[in-house]
């Protein structure tokens, strides 16, 4: 018996020594050392043997059990990190490959042209500022010398909250906001916001849209100084090869009144389909600010002058960007909206 012990422990050791990998060496564990194995068959065995034999005979068995058990567990630490280590060779990462592109959202077209136009003007040392969308009839019309009965107000038609409240048919209100806040002091403001008319929706016609209104208030302020400043704006937006023209018109709250026209950015001036043939584009209204609209606001036109304009940033991205229906900006179509990248103007 204790030969045939030594022989089992010495295949044992053979196979251990011979299993290549973990799953080798399992299978060698339990072949010898498990619950049907010839180890355990062994001691279940022993009562066979005569009585005074059993006691050596059964040290032996668990001293070859734990030698065996002992050499084991040294091959099995040397395989599982033989088998560490080809993993680790195998999967290495290549931190050199290209990342995968992480998909960014954009800015809708009208608050990158908003941005780019407050942009320009905040480098020209202009403040942004702000007003109600709620506004009163006093502010949108009244104190820009439209009195209740002026028949201009009828290119305004509003959506009334009541007799006096209104939602804003212009950014405009914010110049006498503006004017009776700064109490006399300079100005040199752009006010970007939403307006409503009661309109009919159609390509160029919403009945909500967005201005942008500026007003410089203080001494010597002249029509040359706007004219320059419109003209800066116009080779910024359009390109630097844009001239402008400014053309006579009416609105209550300047005098004189302009239009502004740009030399159209598709034709150079020679006439398409654009500029309906005429080489020249339509962009915003302007003017010197009214003496009565100074005064409602508390600022002498004795001593100060001023320049205003205001423009739509619909018609802006409109032509920069060639959408051909305003409805475009306020549907809220991902294939529309996701088209748009900001550009540095
Ligand atoms: N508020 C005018 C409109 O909605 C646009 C405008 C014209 C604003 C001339 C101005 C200006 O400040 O000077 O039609």
């Amino acid at each position: 018996m204790e030969a045939q012990l030594e022989q089992l422990k010495d295949e044992a050791l053979a196979k251990i020594e011979a299993a290549s990998d973990v799953k080798a060496l399992n299978e060698v564990r339990v072949a010898y050392l498990g619950k049907k194995g010839p180890i355990t068959d062994l001691l279940k065995g022993m009562g066979k043997l005569p009585a005074e034999e059993r006691p050596k005979m059964g040290a032996l068995v668990n001293v070859i059990r734990e030698a065996v058990t002992e050499v084991l567990e040294v091959r099995m630490a040397k395989l599982e990190e033989q088998a560490i280590n080809e993993q680790l060779a195998t999967e290495s990462i290549d931190v050199t490959l290209p990342g995968r592109p992480a998909r960014t959202g954009n800015h809708h077209p009208l608050t990158r042209v908003v941005e780019d136009i407050e942009d320009f003007f905040i480098s020209m040392g202009y403040e942004i500022a702000e007003g109600p969308e709620v506004e009163k009839d006093y502010y949108n019309f009244e104190a820009l010398n439209l009195p209740k009965d002026h028949p201009a107000r009828d290119m305004q038609d509003s959506f009334y909250i009541s007799k006096d409240i209104l939602l804003r048919t212009q950014t405009s209100p914010v110049q006498a906001r503006t004017m009776e806040a700064k109490n006399g002091a300079p100005i040199k403001i752009i006010c970007p916001g939403k307006v409503y008319r009661r309109d009919s929706d159609d390509a160029t016609h919403s009945h909500q849209f967005t201005q942008i209104e500026g007003l410089v208030v203080g001494e010597n302020i002249r029509m040359s100084d706007l004219k320059g400043t419109l003209d800066l704006f116009a080779k910024k937006m359009f390109g630097t090869e844009r001239e402008i023209r400014l053309r006579p018109s009416f609105f209550p709250f300047t005098e004189p009144s302009v239009e502004m026209d740009i030399s159209c950015f598709k034709c150079g001036g020679s006439g398409c389909n654009i500029c309906k043939k005429t080489g020249w584009i339509e962009i915003l209204g302007a003017g010197m600010v009214h003496p009565n609209v100074l005064r409602m606001s508390g600022y002498d036109p004795t001593v100060v002058s001023g320049f205003a304009f205001g423009m739509g940033p619909e018609r802006v991205a409109m032509l920069k960007y060639g959408v051909e229906d305003i409805r475009h900006f306020y549907t809220n179509d991902v294939r529309f909206v996701s088209q748009f990248h900001r550009t540095e103007v």
